[in-house]
């Protein structure tokens, strides 16, 4: 399987009962040019495009990636098919200017008007198909964070709202308000916490789930263990803290499963973890649209092709009880995640 480069375009799914049709899975383009350390930007290019091709038509981006660099870098690709994809962009986050890695919350009207117009103005188009509240900000209610970002839908700035690391009662509240289309989250093989509250609240709503770094922000795949001492300096891993010291030679050890499946199936490490996540709908009868990040050609098919894999009982057996003895929690500040405030 992992040599299935092929050009099989992957299955397609709706973003919500009413919404617009969405390949099984999106392009997560953080990476592109923000977190992950140096990149080829035109490889990253020739990738969006090989996306598409592929039958990925959900494109991720925020605008705190980059302080609206990642927006920026993605205008030219959107631009160009517009009406072939969907743009996911998203608000609340602010990088304080000297420290990228000093950020605060802001989801206050003013902001999120703000926000929403230096959106529009670096991606060059008219209309975010999928605007997500990035996090919560713990001074403002959820209601009227939503009620503002309805408005937004009402002027036509926006199609469709999303929310990001909430928790289920976070999103009852704020579908009460306006219907929310997508949550995204992070889920995966190692990252499971969603699964108390927001997976079932989202299944109830009927709200697409979104998992965010489905490869573990790419320790799944067992391309890198130490973040500390294998990533390059300016890379955000370095400071998550399951990615360093004892945590990262601990959880490495995790991956046997994974290692011992991707044998079997002929399979990669990461297309397991993939197929994993993508399998979850099925398994729950709900819609999910995993977003790996990637930003190489070969990554992009080798990720497209795990929509096709599907895991059997005793295997996904196998892959259950990992994340239960993952060291080291996913952010240093447990409250950027909904699970702090379960
Ligand atoms: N809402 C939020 O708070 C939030 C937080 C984090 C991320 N996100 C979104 O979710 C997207 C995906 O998450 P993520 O990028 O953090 O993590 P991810 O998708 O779990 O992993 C991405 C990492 O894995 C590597 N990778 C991808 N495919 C691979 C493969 N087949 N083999 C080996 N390595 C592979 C990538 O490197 P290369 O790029 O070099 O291939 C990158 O370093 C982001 O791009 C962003 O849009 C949202």
């Amino acid at each position: 399987m992992s040599t299935d480069h092929s050009t099989t375009r992957i299955a397609t799914t709706r973003l919500g009962t009413d919404g617009p049709v969405t390949g099984v899975q999106g392009l997560g383009c953080m990476g592109m040019n923000f977190g992950y350390g140096p990149t080829d930007a035109d490889e990253a290019r020739a990738t969006l495009e090989r996306a598409l091709e592929l039958g990925v038509t959900l494109f991720d981006t925020a605008d705190m990636y980059g302080s609206g660099e990642n927006e920026k870098f993605l205008s030219p690709f959107f631009r160009a098919h517009r009406e072939e994809l969907l743009v996911a962009t998203k608000f609340g986050i602010v990088l304080d200017p000297e420290d990228p890695s000093r950020r605060t919350v802001r989801n206050d009207t003013a902001h999120i008007r703000k926000s929403v117009e230096g959106s529009l103005a670096r991606l060059g188009i008219d209309t975010i198909d999928l605007y997500y509240m990035h996090r919560i900000d713990p001074e403002i209610p959820i209601e009227e964070t939503v009620g503002t970002m309805a408005e937004l839908v009402a002027e036509g700035k926006v199609r469709r709202l999303g929310l990001s690391e909430v928790t289920g009662d976070e999103l009852r509240r704020a579908h009460a308000v306006h219907p929310i289309s997508a949550l995204q989250s992070e889920w995966s093989l190692f990252s499971r916490d969603v699964e108390r509250t927001a997976v079932p609240a989202a299944k109830e709503l009927g709200v697409v789930f979104v998992p965010y770094s489905p490869l573990g922000r790419g320790f799944l795949t067992g391309s890198f263990v130490a973040a500390d001492k294998e990533l390059t300096s300016g890379d955000s891993r370095r400071t998550m803290p399951r990615f360093s010291g004892d945590n990262a030679a601990a959880n490495a050890a995790l991956l046997e499963p994974v290692r011992k499946l991707a044998e079997r199936r002929g399979a990669t490490l990461g297309q397991i973890a993939l197929a994993w996540v993508q399998q979850q709908a099925t398994l729950r009868d709900m819609t999910v649209v995993p977003i790996p990040g990637t930003r190489k050609r070969s990554r992009l098919a080798e990720n497209t092709a795990a929509t096709r894999i599907e895991l059997d009982a005793e295997e996904l057996a196998l892959l259950d009880p990992i994340a239960d003895s993952v060291r080291g929690g996913r952010y240093a500040d447990p409250k950027f995640t909904s699970a702090g405030r379960e």
